[in-house]
Parts: structure tokens; C-alpha cells; sequence
């Protein structure tokens, strides 16, 4: 079946890629012909979170490129979507729908529409994440296994 739309674009970190990030992506192709990704370099990760990643940006972007449903990986070095806009004219953005409704998104929205892209709101997956996977590391590190 033709799919909605023909080039789409979403963009994150994907470090320590686990299934949020998979579901994300799957449900992203189901919409569009040709995925775009764009992964957040670590310079950029760093300037945005204040910490490094765990992956490097070269792996990071060697695995999600590695995903059935990804077409082309890129490097991203920006908050603005209209700016990544200009370089790969896509017809549709997708993000998680935890952002749905917010200030932010809002805007990009509507900056979106005037070159005729869509937003499509991706299901978020509760209970997973990379600052969640971070956590529990920390967590395992620290408790000591008693020897029965
Ligand atoms: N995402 C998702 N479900 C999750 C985690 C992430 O749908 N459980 C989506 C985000 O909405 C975003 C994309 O995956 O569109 C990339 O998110 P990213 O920030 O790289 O992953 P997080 O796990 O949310 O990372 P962090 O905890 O560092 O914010």
C-alpha cells in the first residue's frame, strides 16, 4: 500500500539504542517511503546535556544505520528542524508524543507548515530510556551480591 508521505526526518541521541528507539523508527517507516535520522553528534550532546555519551557518535550512527527501517543516517548539530529542513526537504517530522502540545513543538509545527511538512507524533514507550538505562548501571555497580 502507498505509504502517506515520502521523505521523513526524526532526530535524537539513540545512545545505548534500545527498544524506545526501535519503536520509534519502525513506526516512523510505516508512514514514509525514505527515513531520514539525524544523530546528535557528541560535541553536540555535550553542549545540550551537559555529559558525554556512553556510544561514540560513529557507532551510534553505525547502528541505527544498521536498522531495516532506516534509509540514510546524518549528523546533527542543531536544535532548529528547519535548518535540517533546507538540507533534506522532507515532508514529515516525527517525534516522540511526549512533546505533543508543548511551547516547542508548537512552533516547530507551525514553522513546518509554511514549507508543507507535517508533524506525526510518535507513540512514546514508558519505561525506557536511555537516562533510565543509565541509572540502573549505576544502580547494578553499587549493589554488592552477597555469596550464599
Ligand atoms: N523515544 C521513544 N520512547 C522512548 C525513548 C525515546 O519514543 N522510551 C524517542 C524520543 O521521543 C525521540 C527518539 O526516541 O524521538 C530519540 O530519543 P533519545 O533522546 O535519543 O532517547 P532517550 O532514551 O529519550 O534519551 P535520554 O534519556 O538521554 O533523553
Amino acid at each position: 500500500m502507498a505509504k502517506k508521505y515520502k521523505r521523513g526526518f526524526t532526530v535524537g541521541t539513540f545512545d545505548m539504542f534500545h527498544i524506545g528507539h526501535l519503536n520509534l523508527v519502525k513506526q516512523a517507516k510505516e508512514y514514509c517511503d525514505y527515513l531520514i535520522v539525524g544523530i546528535h553528534s557528541d560535541e553536540w550532546v555535550m553542549h545540550c546535556k551537559n555529559r558525554p555519551t556512553v556510544i561514540n557518535y560513529e557507532d551510534r550512527a553505525a547502528i541505527v544505520a544498521a536498522i531495516r527501517y532506516v534509509d540514510e543516517v546524518v549528523k546533527n548539530e542543531t536544535r532548529s528542524k528547519m535548518e535540517a529542513w533546507e538540507k533534506y526537504h522532507f515532508d514529515v517530522a516525527f517525534i516522540g508524543d511526549d512533546w505533543k502540545g508543548t511551547e516547542v513543538w508548537n512552533k516547530i509545527e507551525a514553522e513546518l507548515k509554511s514549507v508543507g511538512c507535517d508533524v506525526v507524533y510518535i507513540p512514546y514507550t514508558k519505561g525506557i530510556s536511555t537516562t533510565q538505562i543509565r541509572e540502573k548501571l549505576k544502580d547494578a555497580s553499587t549493589t554488592k551480591i552477597e555469596n550464599k
